[in-house]
């Protein structure tokens, strides 16, 4: 194992700059007075109990952060507040050391983005980076200086609940959104807008083994370096401040004690330079992933390169005795706390601890008009279009509405779920927006239809936040009959339904993906009346929708789309937005074909392109290989036609780059825009290979009739991957070249590559 890595590990630049040798000979000085345990203090970080995200939490804080026990607090939440504790460590401990405050400002501060997994179907880089630098605006007004995000775990089972957190089930579009993330969070660090990022969940949390939260991982390190590791390297690369480890085991060391992940990859092969935090009680868990006793598994997790310890106190209780017993070492201690220092001098906490906490700011920068209209495009921008039959949409601003469905006007579930500093109740629902927008040329008559489910197990399970459905206690035939009377009545009928904000997100996992089945029938009592019916399906991870997809004429996919969602979704329904986003993840027919992903290898008995089943195939008995919606799919309200791929040599040789073009016209008759992909295939190599995987995309916008020839340069950067000896390389070869509007829908070139 060493070998392959240190074979593949970057020359980690030494010469310090004339800024880190500034900071070193700060730091150097103030830890030169430092106890071991104010030490060990910096590595703790209580939560605040103000926005509670998990189990335990910590007690005497105030106590604590005077002793110089706590070198940060999370998810404390107004400016005058954070003032008040970070005057306590500066003027009430002996060392006045600043303290970091962070928070879990995930899509959004109180502007709610849509969900990850929602805004990474935008595909637009600059939308992304744009929401991360409001989100720091904000939260930053509001005198936080750190956040828990990006979430960049790669997902490709859909029953995870946290699939929603991430940017879906590809690498490469996982590490640019981890990119413009880092950079819309970070920026230079030299303004007080800036806050500091948090790569998470390192490593391989997405992977849990039959998508149950915190379940185990384990997989080959070729798999792990090929599909998963690209963007925590991204964020490594984009400079992120800091990481956090995950929490479950990776080929059999949990993430919090493997020194494979923090060290060896992490700081010797990436050259990481921030700290290392755990996932709140990471450390702890350890006892029951049975790694030893709380100072054992305190000891593995500090040996392993974790520097903070979130909620769980393992290290502020244990560490000393440790040091005493020779089970830690001083460097081992005094090297987490450098790096905690050091974050804390970047973001500029020395030169002035209450940068982040100008009570002006915090009146004028945070939910502001600006910002919600940023909002209101950008979610607008992430909706998916999955059916539109006969143009069915966009609706005309005219005649009669029937608004029916659980989520048609619930302003709690509108943020989606880690929007933990979101104003809920007054979050836009469909309802508002719609009468707001619309209200005066259309008639909107509205029914609740059904409750979200029929014995109320998601309502209770699910709403644990407090974002409640307010359950509807009559029986759901009245509830059904009372919409049906209503679509009567109506031109055309839009249904919201779906999952609630909570059925994903940490500790949400299903085994059913399914829209619960009252909802289903009251969609289905809906479509009886023979009034078009449009779905604006709620969701927070791929739902099996096989029935819908076949009965429902106009789908459009709103994931959660942050705190103007109702605004947005009135915009695309009537055309004043041409959707435009494009799925991250394969929409699978049922449970059973998970885990379902593009990028799949070819096996050596592959089904026929177009066939359902072959005996002595790859496939099954009772349902096709094809998913519903591919990854990279959403229609528009227009269309676009592709040229056939133009590449600039078909015979390339060596380091020679390769263009690939196409020509993509616009040829409906409205402006929209289109995401144009490039997928590669490496037809022979020297181990299996997908069987196609995105190299690259560009967001256009055409007008109706226009053209634009959209280029990619192609280098054999491109072509190289770790091969199951963990060497990273390309063999010589034909390279299929696809280009096209989805993963399903491409056009070919065919190159042979030679060294
Ligand atoms: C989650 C993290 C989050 C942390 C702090 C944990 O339960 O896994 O994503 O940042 O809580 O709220």
């Amino acid at each position: 194992m060493k070998k392959w890595l240190f074979a593949i590990a970057v020359s980690v630049v030494t010469n310090a700059s004339a800024q880190d040798a500034k900071m070193k000979i700060f730091i150097d000085g103030l830890m030169k007075k430092m106890t071991i345990d104010e030490k060990i203090g910096q590595l703790n970080l209580p939560g605040s109990g103000d926005i509670v995200t998990g189990q335990a939490q910590s007690s005497d804080i105030g106590k604590k952060i005077k002793e110089g026990k706590v070198g940060g607090l999370f998810n404390i939440k107004t400016v005058a507040k954070i003032k008040d504790v970070q005057r306590v460590a500066v003027e009430e401990s002996r060392l006045k050391i600043p303290m970091l405050f962070g928070m879990d400002v995930i899509h959004g501060y109180e502007t709610v983005f849509p969900i990850p997994l929602g805004l990474s179907c935008s595909w637009d880089m600059q939308a992304v980076k744009r929401s991360a630098q409001i989100a720091a605006k904000e939260a930053s007004a509001d005198g936080i200086n750190w956040t828990f995000s990006p979430m960049v775990d790669v997902c490709r089972d859909p029953r995870w609940g946290r699939i929603s957190e991430g940017n879906g089930e590809d690498p490469y579009l996982g590490a640019q959104i981890a990119k413009a993330m880092i950079q819309g969070y970070q920026g230079s660090f030299s303004s007080n807008q800036n806050i500091m990022a948090c790569v998470k969940h390192y490593a391989m949390y997405g992977a849990a083994e039959a998508g149950r939260d915190y379940n185990t991982t384990d997989m080959s390190y070729s798999r792990m370096f090929n599909e998963y590791m690209p963007p925590y390297k991204a964020g490594v690369e984009a400079g992120a401040g800091s990481f956090m480890a995950s929490f479950n085991d990776v080929n059999g060391v949990p993430a919090t004690a493997n020194k494979f992940l923090m060290t060896d990859v992490l700081r010797k092969q990436w050259g990481f330079k921030g700290f290392v935090v755990t996932d709140y009680t990471g450390i702890n868990e350890m006892i029951d992933h049975g790694m030893g006793n709380l100072q054992t598994v305190s000891a593995l997790a500090l040996k392993a390169g974790i520097h903070m310890d979130m909620v769980g106190e393992g290290l502020l209780t244990t560490l000393k005795k440790s040091l005493q017993e020779g089970k830690v070492t001083q460097a081992e201690i005094d090297n987490a706390c450098r790096l905690i220092l050091e974050a804390k001098y970047k973001l500029g906490l020395f030169e002035n601890p209450y940068k982040y906490c100008d009570e002006n700011r915090a009146k004028t920068d945070v939910y502001n008009a600006a910002n919600r209209a940023e909002a209101r495009k950008i979610a607008a921008d992430c909706f998916v279009l999955l059916k539109n039959n006969n143009g069915l949409l966009p609706l005309k601003k005219s005649g009669t509405v029937a608004l029916i469905g659980p989520l048609a006007d619930n302003s709690e579930n509108m943020p989606g779920t880690w929007a933990v500093a979101a104003r809920f109740s007054e979050a836009v629902t469909v309802l508002q927006g719609l009468t707001e927008t619309v209200g005066d040329k259309v008639k909107i008559l509205t029914a609740r239809g059904s409750n979200l489910d029929a014995d109320s197990l998601f309502e209770e399970r699910a709403g644990m936040f407090g974002k409640s459905l307010r359950r509807d206690t009559r029986p759901a035939a009245t509830m059904i009959a009372e919409a049906v009377a209503i679509a009567k009545q109506s031109d055309v009928v839009v249904v919201a339904a779906g999952e609630s904000a909570e059925m994903s997100g940490e500790s949400s996992s299903r085994s059913n993906i399914e829209i619960p089945q009252v909802q289903k029938d009251l969609i289905e009592a809906l479509l009886k009346t023979g009034k078009p019916v449009v779905l604006v399906l709620f969701t927070g991870r791929p739902l099996a929708i096989k029935w819908e997809s076949e009965n429902v004429p106009a789908i459009l996919n709103v994931w959660f789309g942050g705190s103007e969602t109702g605004y947005a979704v009135s915009d695309v329904l009537f055309g004043d937005v041409n959707p435009s986003g494009k799925l991250t993840t394969t929409w699978p027919q049922n449970v059973g074909q998970v885990p379902m992903y593009y990028a799949h290898k070819s096996t050596g008995r592959p089904l026929a392109e177009g066939q359902w089943f072959q005996k002595f195939r790859s496939n099954y008995l009772d349902v096709s290989n094809e998913p519903v919606y591919p990854f990279g799919y959403g229609l528009s309200y227009t269309s676009f036609s592709y040229s056939d791929v133009k590449v600039s040599s078909t015979i390339p040789k060596g380091n020679q780059t390769v263009t690939a073009s196409v020509v993509v016209t616009n040829t409906g008759s409205r402006t929209g825009k289109e995401v144009v992909q490039l997928y590669i295939r490496d037809v022979v190599g020297a181990n299996t290979r997908p069987v196609k995987e995105l190299k690259g995309f560009e967001k256009i916008e055409l007008k109706a009739g226009e053209s634009k020839m959209v280029t990619f340069k192609i280098t054999t950067d491109d072509l190289k991957y770790y091969h199951a000896d963990m060497t990273y390389g390309w063999e010589p070869g034909d390279f299929e070249i696809m280009i096209g509007s989805s993963s399903k829908d491409v056009k070919k070139a065919i190159v042979n590559w030679n060294k």
